[in-house]
Parts: C-alpha cells; structure tokens; sequence
C-alpha cells in the first residue's frame, strides 16, 4: 500500500486517496478470485456487533471473513454483559484479546469512535447514524465498473442530506475527485462540518460538491444519481413528516429524464419501492442498485484484509 492505512474504518475519511484506490484494487482482484487470500488470515476471527437490522452488511462481512479463513462470531448486545452494564471500552479491551477486528452496527457514532479507543484490533463502522463507509466503498467499486473512472465524474444525491450514505458518500466522491450535487428540501442540508472537509480534500483531488433544493437542477449533469431512503431505521416516528418533506425528492422516470442518457442510479439498499425510488428505476436498464449490493462482499473482504493484515505488521 502507498497510502496511509488507518488501524480502524470509522468514516470514509480514514482512507486517504491512495489507499482508498488500492482497497478498490484489491476489491476488484478478490471478485474476480474469491477464495484467492484464504490462508492469509487462516485460524483468525471477527465479531459482529449489530445494534440494529442488517441483510447486506451482515452477511457480506460474514461471507468474507469466510473467505479469508476467518469466523465471523455474532454478537448480540442483549447476549453479551453490555446488556447487563459492562462498558463499551471493557468490552472492546476484552474482544481485542480473541478477535482480529470487530465490525459495529449501532446508532450513535460515538459508539463507534468509544470502541475504536478502547479496541487493539480493527474496528470496522458497519453503520452508524452519521457514517457508512462500508456502503461507500460498495459505490465507488460499482461507479469505477461502469464507467472506467471516478476521477471528475459528476453524481447527485437527492433526499436526506443528513444521512449517513449521503455522509460517506460525499466523503467517497471527495477522495476520488467526484463532483457531487446534493439536493435536499430545507432542513435536511448535510452538516457543514461534513461539508468542509469534504470541500477541503476536494480542493486537493478537483472534485466539488454543490447544493440545492432543486432536485431537476442536480441531475442535469449527474452521470449517478443516489436515491436515499428517507425514513431511518431510528426514526420511524418521522415518517409522516419526513414523507410529506421529501415527497419531491423521489427517483423516478421523470427525473431521471433530466438527467445525461448515460446516467444510472444508484441506492444503498433496503428500498422503500414507490418511495424514494420506484420499482421502474430500480429494476430498470439504468440502475447499478443490485451492482452495489453485489459488491458489498469484496470491498468487505479487502476491508478486512487490509485493516487486519496491517494491524499484525504493525505489531509484530
Ligand atoms: N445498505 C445496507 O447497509 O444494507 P443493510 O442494512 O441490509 O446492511
């Protein structure tokens, strides 16, 4: 690696560019190998421990684990003794002791950053309310697929700012030098502080990032355009209102008639058909959705790969 691999996978912005490409690299090289980096890590072990529902992000970090020798051992809080008061920093001092990393599903992202502190090994963000770089990773390898490149391609993001996919992935189109337009009702703008750094390693890789209210003004140039579910899973009680706001923010036909004839569109998945996006555009020509999901398990695989492979050079 000529980048700077980082001991843990928070937010997207832990991989600087370099790496970030050599992930994507190695990403691609296990797809096209699946079973090639089996005895790497042969014996070793990762936890999982999901706070909150998962399908792709579950299984794929289960099945690649498998893939590199590895068990992937469910942790359920409710289970454990961080059900009945242990802390979250004695857990991790403890599970870094038995496990080669441990990947977190959970809600606040301090969560996320109290286990990195407390861990020795690896502590892979599977998803918390502010980041999913796991996701991230997923779209970059299905974008770099389909058109060749990333660097000064154009996306726009249509929906909730705020969420965490809508987080990572402007962090992802900044390390790859991506242009992205983000439109958003008011109220549900992406974090400034987000949009800073974001805009500072932009002004580095020529990438940019725009906003708006309008969501046929942001698909004018996009070659991507990403819908975002629009009620998360710790909001249900919003869904009215947030229904009711984002109702001009659905992917549809229409839409992406707007948009360049080369566009494709993009969701992290679970979809709410007929909501954020419609089963039109989901199933139709132009989605690179199930791309996305496919591709889940070999960025996980090089994630782990990578942070864990590290983590042992670095202490032996
Ligand atoms: N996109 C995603 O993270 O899917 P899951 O919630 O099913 O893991």
């Amino acid at each position: 690696m000529t980048g700077k691999v980082p001991e843990d996978l928070l937010r997207m912005s832990d991989l600087d560019p370099p790496t970030l490409t050599e992930l994507l690299d190695l990403a691609e090289a296990m797809k096209q190998e699946p079973m090639g980096w089996e005895h790497d890590l042969r014996g070793g072990a990762i936890g999982c421990l999901f706070e909150k529902p998962s399908t792709r992000t579950r299984v794929s970090l289960a099945v690649a684990a498998h893939r590199l020798g590895m068990a992937a051992i469910v942790l359920n809080r409710q289970e454990l003794q961080l059900g009945h008061g242990e802390t979250i920093s004695d857990t991790a001092r403890v599970l870094s002791s038995y496990l080669d990393a441990i990947t977190v599903r959970t809600f606040a992202h301090t969560t996320v950053e109290q286990l990195a502190d407390a861990s020795t090994v690896p502590v892979i963000n599977a998803l918390s309310n502010s980041h999913h770089p796991c996701q991230s990773l997923a779209d970059l390898l299905a974008l770099r697929e389909h058109f060749n490149t990333l660097t000064g391609m154009t996306a726009a993001f249509i929906g909730d700012g705020t969420s965490n996919t809508c987080n990572s992935f402007l962090a992802a189109c900044a390390a790859s030098g991506m242009h992205l337009t983000i439109a958003t009702p008011p109220g549900y703008e992406t974090d400034q502080n987000i949009l800073g750094e974001a805009r500072e390693l932009m002004a580095r890789t020529g990438g940019s990032v725009s906003l708006t209210t309008e969501p046929i003004e942001a698909v004018g140039a996009a070659q991507a355009v990403y819908a975002e579910v629009w009620i998360p899973m710790d909001r249900p009680h919003e869904h009215v209102q947030r229904a009711k706001h984002l109702a001009a923010y659905r992917v549809d036909d229409a839409l992406l008639a707007h948009a360049p004839r080369e566009a494709v569109a993009m969701h992290c998945l679970p979809a709410v058909r007929g909501q954020e996006i419609t089963s039109e555009v989901l199933d139709g020509p132009r989605s690179l959705v199930w791309r996305q999901a496919e591709n889940r398990l070999p960025t996980a695989q090089a994630v782990l790969h990578t942070l864990i492979t590290t983590a042992r050079r670095r202490t032996t």
